[in-house]
């Protein structure tokens, strides 16, 4: 067993070239920005802004999203750097396992079942919720009891399981099941419908902000770290960093790509770029017609409902409806992608790397992703599954930067179509950054990361240490 062990980048790409296990490619440019795009507007912006704004910044979320985005762009750069240097699936696993070793790798890929499978799940709870208040405006009630997980109460009632939720995860699983060819095309039309709600949203909300809403800006800290002031700020930098996860899927989509070197790069930043600018205007005119003191999940309902867009609120239910689908669906494909790359590389049972035989897609772990999903989307409250997708990978978006930085060390000639500027300043800065995030999101949310680590090592140590191709195939090496 060798902790340490790299695995050779020639070998990487030799294996992703050949061999029983291929997946098809079909992805352009285009197809990539609206992949990104697709797993990056959702949740985050829809139903953890309001809850940021109410529990932790105010108005202020606003400069929340700019400190998210600043994490995300340098380590969106790094991500670019290795995202074409290595155009394979399998995203920061891949990475790392190049660079930084074998067990760095596992922990990485481990990690990435928090951003994908438990991103997933977050984004299902606030679908369900969504669900719930399209119903009710046709006067349809699910009973609360089936809305929400055991851990909730609301109006004496509390939840034994969240059916929506799960309901959707499982919708979304099989239809990934069937291809990913189809998937992209579904993905476009949604992508277009989410990008148009949220530019309508600010183009008829910007005139109703009120000044009063936005007085004082940054709400003075009660004394508690992370309650308003600047700490505020940056534990709903932390929160809201969900909203921008799913650039990095695009890189999980590179060897579905025609043409990875040059799109690549194209899909992760400006999808990332265009997500900015339309998150940072999306709170303004939020905040600024709901007094943050008010905000619940749905705000966007209120805050359309309050200046008297009550037919379009609905449309825009709807249309978020569609929205959070397609997040669920990119994320539940990078997560099948990356068990893919890690049952391909003897770290997990080879079943993980079977395609369907005429689907031609990984179905064994989208079928295991539908059901470990669904125990957490059925079960667990939506800001537990929001701190805890952002932590992991934030965790994850740190050691793509650190890995930047070694692989410049270990390999300084390899061909890199698209290299990060400024290094090592930028991966530094991303470090630091996303660090900050971390270090500012509450107790729990880190004594979860840890135990989940803790199980990954067990699992490491009592399998994929001893199965990985490193050691059972070494003549490759
Ligand atoms: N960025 C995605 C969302 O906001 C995960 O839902």
């Amino acid at each position: 067993m060798n902790l340490f062990a790299t695995k050779p980048l020639s070998r990487i790409l030799a294996e992703s070239e050949a061999g029983e296990h291929q997946l098809k490619r079909t992805l352009g440019p285009l197809n990539l920005i609206a992949l990104g795009i697709g797993a990056i507007i959702g949740a985050g912006l829809f139903a953890l802004t309001p809850t940021a704004a109410h529990d932790h910044a105010g108005p202020a979320v606003v400069y929340s999203f700019i400190v998210a985005a600043l994490g995300c762009c340098f380590a969106g750069m790094c991500y670019s750097e290795f995202a074409t240097m290595i155009p394979i699936a399998g995203s920061a696993y891949t990475y790392a396992y190049a660079t930084m070793g074998e067990l760095m790798a596992w922990i990485i890929g481990w990690d990435l079942v928090l951003e994908y499978a438990v991103g997933a799940a977050t984004v299902s709870v606030s679908w369900s919720k969504y669900l719930v208040r399209l119903l009710g405006t046709f006067n349809i009630v699910i009973p609360p009891q089936f809305t929400h997980s055991p851990f909730e109460t609301v109006d004496g009632v509390t939840g034994i399981v969240n059916l929506p939720a799960i309901f959707v995860i499982c919708v979304i699983s099989l239809i990934l099941i069937r291809g990913i060819s189809e998937s992209a095309t579904v993905n476009g039309l949604i992508v277009i419908l989410k990008v148009t709600i949220v530019a309508i949203v600010i183009g008829i909300g910007f005139s109703h902000v009120m000044p009063v809403n936005h007085t004082p800006f940054i709400p003075e800290n009660t004394g508690t770290f992370g309650e308003f002031g600047y700490s505020g700020i940056m534990r709903a930098a932390g929160v809201i960093f969900f909203a921008y996860i799913g650039f990095d899927a695009v890189s999980t989509a590179a060897q579905e790509a025609k043409n990875p070197k040059r799109d690549m790069p194209i899909g992760i930043i400006g999808s990332l770029v265009v997500c900015t600018v339309l998150y940072v205007l999306f709170a303004y005119v939020l905040t600024g017609i709901v007094n943050y003191k008010e905000m619940n999940a749905t705000a966007i309902y209120e805050a359309l409902h309050r200046i008297g867009y009550d037919s379009m609120a609905t449309g825009v239910v709807i249309g978020i409806l569609g929205g959070y689908t397609s997040v669920i669906l990119v994320m539940l494909l990078g997560q099948s992608r990356v068990f893919y790359s890690m049952s391909r590389d003897g770290l997990l049972p080879k079943m993980f790397c079977e395609v369907h035989p005429k689907f031609q897609t990984p179905w064994r772990s989208n079928l295991l992703f539908m059901v470990f999903v669904s125990c957490f989307s059925g079960f667990v409250p939506l800001s537990s599954l929001g701190d805890m997708t952002s932590i992991g990978t934030l965790l994850a978006f740190v050691l793509v930067c650190i890995g930047i930085m070694v692989m410049r060390k270990t390999n300084p000639n390899l061909p890199r179509p698209y290299r990060t500027p400024f290094v090592p300043v930028v991966p530094i800065l991303g470090i630091v950054v996303c660090f900050a995030m971390m270090a500012s999101l509450d107790k729990m949310t880190w004594i979860r990361l840890v135990v989940w680590l803790a199980i990954g090592m067990v699992i490491y140590f009592g399998y994929s240490a001893k199965n990985s191709r490193l050691v059972t195939h070494p003549e490759k090496k």
